[in-house]
């Protein structure tokens, strides 16, 4: 009998080690290495059907590789359609990653139910067929040419897949699916790393699409190597709060289109619904005016979007005082506080903030923080800042405005959703043809300071 030949690898980052480290020499993190079976097996599992594979590829002149081979496939679904840069790209390869329980299942599921006319394969490892015919119920669609397939081995599925031939398909998830060719058990490193090696062979040269599920770990991050991230085409990440009912579908990576796409889902009792106006919703219709509220016309992406900040300020009845933020972050509140503290004298060091963003929704674009500001002030003075003003601007360390990308998108959306003035810096006057926006005012600002005979006058 031969040994079993193990090695030991880095759950962080993959890395192989034929022994034992307390620390990856590669990503640095601590205590990751994990012994793991492998057996050094050179046969490859998916065989294209029919044709003997040449081994050696040849140098292709540009000019001469054809291009419809890079047809997309419409997604009836808008956002998915958008978010993949127009379309599924044939041969592509897309990572899902997102917390359990956002909907990764649900919008796959859709996507595969809306595809009439097209066979799809959706491999479950992870729920029986029963309880995917009950998702497909309860979305309520259907595709006459829909199968599921409840499998972990990669074996079974690749003949499986020869049988059907379909033209899409979906891995829910990449961690139950395991290659008897590697001994470790599924979910390991050394396993993730060989099925999406053999699913991405697959994807290519059959042209197949192929969506992957994946989970992720409690940073955030997808389970697995992350050399995962650089093995598929694209990597898309689903987040939102769980208690909220939106959801954010984003590219982190993107072979065939723009990362800054970004689409909006609103979670119902029948599946997801796509949000084509989303800043309609972030923003709370309310009659009276309240203090700690101000609108932010931020942009995800390429498109700009309406939010509502919310902050309570109170003193603070224990020791510390407290800074809780949800959707922004706490280092970058930290940061506007001792901005609003050293450049205007306001004391808030003894005071708790609270910061919230509506929806549930996590916000990167710096453009936010002047709304920030103006609702930590607002809280603090207990005075309410009128609902038809929006805010756009950075700020910076010196208590400085600065300006944002895209002023034009950004005006145009507070405007359209009826503000009638918005606040922007005064570096993004620039170039900026005031005289086409008809109902909206733009008042520009250069610091901080500025801003409070504004609100409050
Ligand atoms: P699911 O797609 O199973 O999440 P994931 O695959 O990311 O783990 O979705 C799970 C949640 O979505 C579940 O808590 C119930 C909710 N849900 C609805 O609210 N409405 C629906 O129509 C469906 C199908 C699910
Ligand atoms: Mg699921």
């Amino acid at each position: 009998m031969s040994k079993v030949k193990t090695s030991f690898f880095c759950q962080n980052c993959g890395v192989q080690s034929s022994k034992w480290v307390g620390r990856c020499p590669s990503c640095g993190q601590w205590n990751t290495f994990v012994e793991e079976i492998v057996a050094k097996e050179e046969k490859l599992i998916w065989k294209k059907p029919g044709g003997k594979k040449d081994k050696t590829a040849k140098p292709v002149l540009l000019q001469e590789i054809s291009e419809n081979t890079e047809r997309r496939i419409d997604i009836p679904d808008k956002e998915l359609h958008r978010v993949l840069g127009g379309g599924l790209v044939p041969g592509s390869l897309v990572l899902m990653g997102g917390e359990p329980g956002i909907g990764k299942s649900t919008l796959l599921l859709q996507l595969a139910l809306q595809l009439k006319n097209k066979k799809v394969l959706y491999v479950s490892g992870e729920e029986s067929e029963l309880q995917i015919k009950m998702r497909a119920d309860r979305v309520n669609l259907k595709n006459e040419q829909f199968f599921i397939l409840t499998e972990t081995s990669l074996e079974n599925i690749f003949h499986q897949i020869s049988e059907l031939n379909p033209d899409l398909l979906i891995i829910d998830s990449i961690q139950t699916i395991f290659s008897s060719k590697i001994e470790s058990s599924p979910g390991s490193v050394s396993q993730i790393r060989e099925s999406t090696a053999e699913l991405l062979r697959f994807a290519k040269e059959s042209s197949t699409p192929v969506f992957l599920i994946g989970h992720i770990t409690k940073d955030g991050m997808i389970a697995g190597p992350k050399i995962l991230e650089h093995m598929v085409d694209t990597v898309l990440q689903f987040e939102g709060d769980r208690h909220h009912v939106y959801r954010v579908l984003r590219a982190i990576k993107n072979r065939f289109g723009s990362t800054a796409e970004l689409g909006i889902y609103e979670m119902q009792g029948a599946g997801l619904r796509e949000v084509s106006n989303p800043s309609e919703i972030l923003i709370a219709q309310r009659e009276e005016i309240l203090s700690g509220v101000a609108i932010a016309a931020t942009m995800e992406g390429v498109r700009p979007l309406l939010i509502e900040t919310q902050a309570l300020v109170s003193s603070a009845v224990y020791g510390t005082p407290q800074r809780s933020s949800t959707g922004f972050d706490l280092r970058r509140l930290s940061m506007l506080l001792a901005v609003l503290e050293k450049r205007c004298g306001f004391k808030l060091g003894a005071k708790d903030v609270f910061l919230n963003i509506a929806g549930g929704i996590k916000v990167e674009d710096p453009a936010i923080d002047l709304a920030v500001i103006c609702a930590i002030l607002s809280s603090n003075e207990d005075i309410g800042i009128n609902p038809k003003i929006a805010f756009s601007g950075e700020v910076g360390l010196s208590g400085e405005i600065r300006p944002v990308t895209r002023i034009e998108n950004r005006i145009s959306e507070a405007e359209k959703m009826g503000f009638s003035q918005i606040v922007i810096s005064k570096y993004n006057l620039k170039g900026l043809d005031k005289s086409r926006f008809k109902s909206i005012e733009v008042v520009a600002v250069s610091k901080v300071e500025e801003v409070f005979s504004i609100l409050f006058a």
